[in-house]
């Protein structure tokens, strides 16, 4: 190990978005990584710790002390605070105070992963409010109001995973016709853009290696915006297996098998009775309406100079990882019981 191997933080490391930002960052020893987790003896706690200079540091992110702790010895911090745990009102909180403590404790780097500012772009229209895009959104405005130096920021600006396709976005078959898959979204003509997780890591890993580059912007990333009848005919292209876009009234999207109790509160580690809360069927609302008007744009330009070998298609991504429209696990949360997906 060198020893001028500089340490990066890395909160919501165990997720599906943290995993692959963990492994582009150790692949080469050029970072340490030291992930906070609330169990070490998760399995995805386990599968990371055993990635070379990959070291878990057992807490919880949204803890003053924990963080204190944490941030000790530390160069970089990336940073995906989980909203569907603590809601919009903490995720505002703990993005601007992990923010104050980057800067306390002498960070050079850090990275925001945030999400898009749904009521900020629909003009301030309700239809558009999603605590767990807006919360997000918002600290990565009040990071962009920041000086670049003495440390530099980075807000790294997501969409859905791709791989959500196998989850949260997965296609269900026809009920007249099984042999065929629907895929059902309240979408209208929107196009929807999708990141394929493992370039997603790679562009945080570009993120810190290229500072000259990267200090102030907001780099917003996606594999492709699609359309909803492309992402079947891209599917039957791929698999040969009949499929279809529906386009769903959000009544109707509310009563499929995506969310088990759609007029649930949100935040599944949150005290309910806080009335800034979003029920499911709140929040989700305003994300469809989102993608629905097409009110996010991302510069593929950009993305193809960072990323040269990106996949650039959700064609490409079916045909690289051999997807088949069955359900498989992404989300950590869901896989602890937490998801309200009940497909
Ligand atoms: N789903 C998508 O397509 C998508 C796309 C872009 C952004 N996002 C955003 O990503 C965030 C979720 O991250 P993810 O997608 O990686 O989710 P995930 O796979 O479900 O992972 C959850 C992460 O949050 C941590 N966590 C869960 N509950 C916690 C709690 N009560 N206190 C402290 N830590 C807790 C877990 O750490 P432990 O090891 O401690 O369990 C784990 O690192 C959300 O804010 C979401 O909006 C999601």
């Amino acid at each position: 190990m060198s020893t001028t191997q500089e340490t990066v933080l890395v909160i919501g490391g165990t997720g599906a978005q943290g995993v692959p930002v963990v492994k582009a960052l150790a692949s080469d020893h050029k970072y340490a990584v030291r992930v906070i987790t609330r169990n070490p003896s998760s399995k995805d706690a386990i599968e990371l710790a055993s990635i070379p200079g990959v070291t878990l540091f057992e807490g919880n992110a949204y803890d003053e002390p924990t963080l204190r702790e944490a941030f000790k010895g530390v160069q970089y911090v990336f940073a995906n605070t989980n909203g569907f745990a603590i809601g919009e009102m903490a995720e505002i909180y703990w993005g601007i105070r992990i923010y104050e403590l980057s800067r306390e404790f002498g960070v050079k780097h850090l990275i925001y992963a945030a999400l898009e500012y749904a009521s900020k772009l629909g003009d301030y229209d309700a239809k558009y409010r999603c605590g767990h895009l807006d919360g997000k959104a918002k600290v990565a405005d009040y990071i962009s109001a920041q000086p670049t130096t003495p440390m530099a920021w980075t807000v790294l600006t997501s969409c859905l995973y791709m791989e959500g396709l196998s989850e949260f976005l997965q296609p269900l078959p026809d009920r007249e016709d099984p042999s065929t898959l629907v895929f059902a979204a309240p979408l209208g003509q929107g196009k929807l853009p999708l990141i394929y997780l493992e370039d997603y890591g790679q562009y945080a890993r570009w993120i810190l290696d290229t500072p000259s580059k990267s200090n102030g912007i907001q780099l917003h990333v996606a594999t492709e915006d699609i359309a909803w009848k492309d992402l079947a005919a891209a599917f039957t292209e791929v698999t040969g297996r009949k499929a279809v876009y529906k386009d769903l009234t959000l009544d109707e999207y509310f009563k499929l098998p995506v969310f088990s109790n759609p007029d649930m509160v949100l935040g599944h580690s949150t005290n309910k009775e806080n009335p800034t809360l979003f029920t499911f069927r709140e929040n989700f609302s305003g994300f469809w309406n989102m993608w629905k008007d097409d009110l996010t744009k991302r510069d593929y330009k950009l993305l193809d100079e960072i990323l040269p070998n990106r996949v650039k298609s959700v064609k490409e991504w079916m045909e690289k990882t051999g997807y088949t429209g069955k359900p498989s696990s992404v989300l950590k949360d869901y896989r602890d019981g937490f998801g309200s997906f009940n497909a």
